[in-house]
């Protein structure tokens, strides 16, 4: 009997190469492909996936499942790693490697297989998650064992083995896309003093064309999850692309990074998130006027760890399923709207309201209806410095 084999396909040249390689080897290869809204042309790559000599080739749309079971989590945590990187690439890992896992199953598939190279954060998050959810099932990680060392000897196995790939688009850059944004990195980007054409940019326009006048948007959100856009019920994914083109066209969403991989490589990194850094942006205001100031800082620490934990492959792990349940715990209060201003790159928050707010005219007023009691101060502070009394004097 022959070896069966699921390998993540992309479309692309190294997973299509891939295809081949293993078949030639003596695999039974089931392409998968997840839509985790990257926008493929699926019927063509499906097609492409078995001329190229795949068995089968099984598309799932997960696109809804990953706005709500990853992306919006993140969104829940305020997860944002190395303060510029809304984490994509990574949060979509997790949900393909599941889908693989699923799909080995449902195949009766000893083997799973990736195409990421050894260099990356991709193929630990990939292992990792597939060791968790199932330790039984073998990884194939041709990219990192092969012999074909350049794209140029990729091209050429690909002309050989007649893989139907276009390989006269040259490609510039290592690019990765979901509904969520998009990473890109290789190519000139590894001159880290390099600034980036505008036509890198996929999400965004630059600030020279992006609207004259600022746009205005007014999120709802109940229970820390976005459910209305300018007054709208819709879906996540919906959202999530409507919002995506209002805050690209204002330029909103763009970094440029040197980011550290958990492989100990420092690398470039552009990214574009437009509707991530608006919902961000939106979340983080409504927290800050429902939730009370020690909820608020704790969940500040909690966010930086839960990025760590996502960029580092730990998706399927005890300590991020305990963080989701402090995090659901803090958002119950977190229901109410925001308006942000979008204007030449920036995302600024122009007003927020809830039913839930803990902003108290009467408290902050310097006008007529104080009722906050100032004399009460006095005490206050004299105990509140009472352990530094005298601490310093000379
Ligand atoms: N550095 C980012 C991460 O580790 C993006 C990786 C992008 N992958 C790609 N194939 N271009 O999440």
């Amino acid at each position: 009997m022959s070896k069966k084999v699921v390998l993540a396909y992309s479309g692309g040249l190294d997973t299509s190469v891939i295809i081949k390689w293993l078949a030639n080897k003596g695999y039974d290869v089931i392409a998968y492909m997840a839509d985790v809204g990257q926008g493929s042309d699926f019927t063509t790559y499906k097609k492409r996936a078995l001329a190229t000599g795949a068995v089968k080739c099984v598309v799932e749309d997960l696109k809804n499942e990953f706005v709500k079971d990853f992306v919006f989590k993140s969104l829940k945590a305020d997860a944002i790693y190395e303060n510029g990187y809304l984490l994509a690439t990574a949060l979509s890992r997790p949900i393909i490697a599941k889908g693989l896992v699923e799909t080995a199953h449902k195949e009766g598939a000893e083997y799973v297989a990736h195409g990421c190279t050894g260099k990356g954060n991709d193929q630990v998050r990939f292992e990792v998650t597939i060791r968790s959810l199932d330790p039984k099932l073998k990884i194939l990680a041709p990219v990192r064992e092969w012999e074909l060392k350049t794209r140029t000897e990729e091209i050429e196995y690909a002309k050989d083995n007649s893989i139907p790939i276009d390989t006269t688009k040259k490609k510039p850059y290592s690019i990765d896309v979901n509904l969520w944004g998009i990473s890109i990195e290789s190519g000139k980007l590894e001159d880290p003093y390099y600034e980036p054409d505008e036509d890198i940019y996929q999400l965004t326009k630059g600030i020279n064309k992006a609207m004259a006048l600022p746009a205005y948007v007014e999120i709802e959100f109940s229970k820390g999850v976005p459910v209305k856009l300018n007054g709208k019920a819709m879906n996540g994914v919906s959202l999530i692309a409507k919002l995506a083109k209002v805050a690209g066209d204002a330029g909103v969403g763009r970094s440029d990074m040197i980011e550290n991989r958990l492989v100990g490589i420092k690398s470039r990194e552009i990214y574009e998130a437009p509707a991530g850094w608006a919902l961000y942006t939106a979340h983080k205001a409504l927290e800050s006027l429902v939730l009370d100031r020690e909820t608020l800082h704790f969940k500040d620490q909690i966010a930086q760890k839960y990025a760590e934990l996502a960029y580092y492959g730990l998706w399927y792990t005890p300590l991020k399923e305990a963080l989701d349940k402090f995090i659901d715990e803090t958002q119950k209060k977190v229901s109410g709207v925001v308006k942000l201003k979008l204007h030449k790159g920036n995302c600024s928050v122009a007003g927020r309201k809830s039913p839930n707010s803990l902003y108290k005219k009467e408290l902050a007023t310097y006008e007529e209806g104080d009722v906050f009691d100032q004399s009460l101060a006095k005490g206050f502070i004299e105990l509140w410095g009472l352990p530094y009394k005298g601490s310093h004097s000379k």
